[in-house]
């Protein structure tokens, strides 16, 4: 398609479909540039096996080329959009970005700036739309978020169309505080010494407004099943109905709950919640990936949401966790990473 001959509200909505968000000021031009840049990204393709397709490519334009109401259940782990971690995601900044706990260098995702919770909704909302057409009536779309950004995305869902069934909660034990302490700030402030010590003394328990984050929320948003009854639906499409012969606790004789731990931490959430502990090879001994969710984890929402044979799509596929889930649970996956080292890593996982 020639772009010069687009009107600006064509390009403008050629962006929205792309997911390039805060371009109305820009020029033709620039569009032009920007949608040129997504579109002509190298799309590489391989199949660890044949019901196993990964693309190193944007995931909004693979997701169009998608049959509509084709896809069985989206599980998905997204950019969060803070600090550098947003849809143009990449590896060489975020790594160079030395986690550091000092005021101006503050550890990921502590910068609380509210253009980045909107540039979330607004790009989360563009690919909720998306996925509701090429998604089953009855097909699950979960989505792990953060404490903080959860309302952001199950906005997003809700206003594209889905119904939020559930929020699922991940509970760990293993998290570094992030609130800081305020005496550095004291010491700086132009006041009399004697003062200063005062402060510092009074406030020594206090710190900035963090709490050590041990869970994250799962949104569990469902494409309605308009008037079907839940069993019409089933026998239609294959989706809807949850499996609960997935057992899970410790003795793995418990239903599935919305609380899951992959630790083993107390008795009584151990017995009702464990789902597995992590392996320390499941990773991957050269993954270099910096959020990489537990394999017996997505195992067990694969298994609880989806059916053997099922089409299972991972939009931002990270270092291909989920694609590593669906082979080993007789899944077919389209997993769809942007960046080319962990789109490298999630074949080799997967091969
Ligand atoms: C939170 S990580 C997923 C990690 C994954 N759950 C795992 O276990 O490895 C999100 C991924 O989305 C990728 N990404 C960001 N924007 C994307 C886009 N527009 N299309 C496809 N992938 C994208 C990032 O490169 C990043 O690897």
């Amino acid at each position: 398609m020639d772009l010069s001959k687009l009107s600006k509200p064509e390009l403008l909505s050629k962006c929205e479909e792309l997911g390039i968000t805060q371009c109305k000021s820009k020029k033709k031009s620039e569009l032009i540039e920007l949608i040129k840049s997504k579109e002509t990204k190298v799309i590489e393709q391989d199949t660890p096996n044949d019901n196993i397709v990964i693309l190193n490519a944007d995931c909004m334009v693979e997701l169009n080329k998608l049959e509509d109401n084709s896809i069985d259940c989206v599980l998905t782990d997204p950019p969060y959009f803070i600090d550098k971690l947003n849809n143009n995601w990449s590896s060489a900044e975020v790594n160079s970005d030395v986690k550091n706990s000092h005021i101006k260098h503050l550890p990921k995702g502590m910068k609380f700036d509210k253009a980045q919770v909107k540039n979330l909704y607004d790009y989360y909302l563009e690919l909720s739309k998306l996925l509701f057409k090429k998604m089953k009536p009855g097909a699950y779309f979960l989505s792990f978020s953060s404490p903080r950004l959860y309302h952001a995305i199950a906005m997003s869902c809700e206003i594209a169309g889905f119904e939020i069934r559930d929020m699922i909660n991940w509970t760990y034990t293993q998290n570094m505080p992030k609130g800081m302490s305020i005496s550095h700030i004291i010491e700086k402030m132009n006041i009399p010494k004697e003062e200063k010590l005062k402060l510092i003394d009074e406030y020594k328990d206090y710190k900035t407004p963090q709490i050590r984050s041990c869970f994250e929320p799962i949104c569990v948003a469902m494409k309605p099943i308009g008037k079907l009854t839940f069993i019409q639906n089933e026998l239609n499409f294959k989706t809807g109905l949850l499996d609960f012969s997935q057992k899970v606790g410790i003795d793995h004789d418990r239903v599935p709950a919305n609380i899951i731990t992959t630790e083993e931490y107390n008795e009584s959430y151990d017995k009702n919640f464990l789902v597995s502990k992590p392996s320390k090879s499941e990773k991957g001994e050269s993954n270099t990936h910096i959020t990489v969710k537990p394999l017996a984890l997505i195992e067990h929402l694969i298994k609880l949401f989806s059916k053997k044979g099922a089409l299972i799509v991972d939009p931002f596929l990270g270092s291909g966790t989920t694609a590593l889930a669906c082979k080993k649970n007789d899944r077919k996956c389209i997993g769809i990473e942007l960046n080319t080292e962990y789109y490298k890593i999630s074949l080799d996982r997967c091969m």
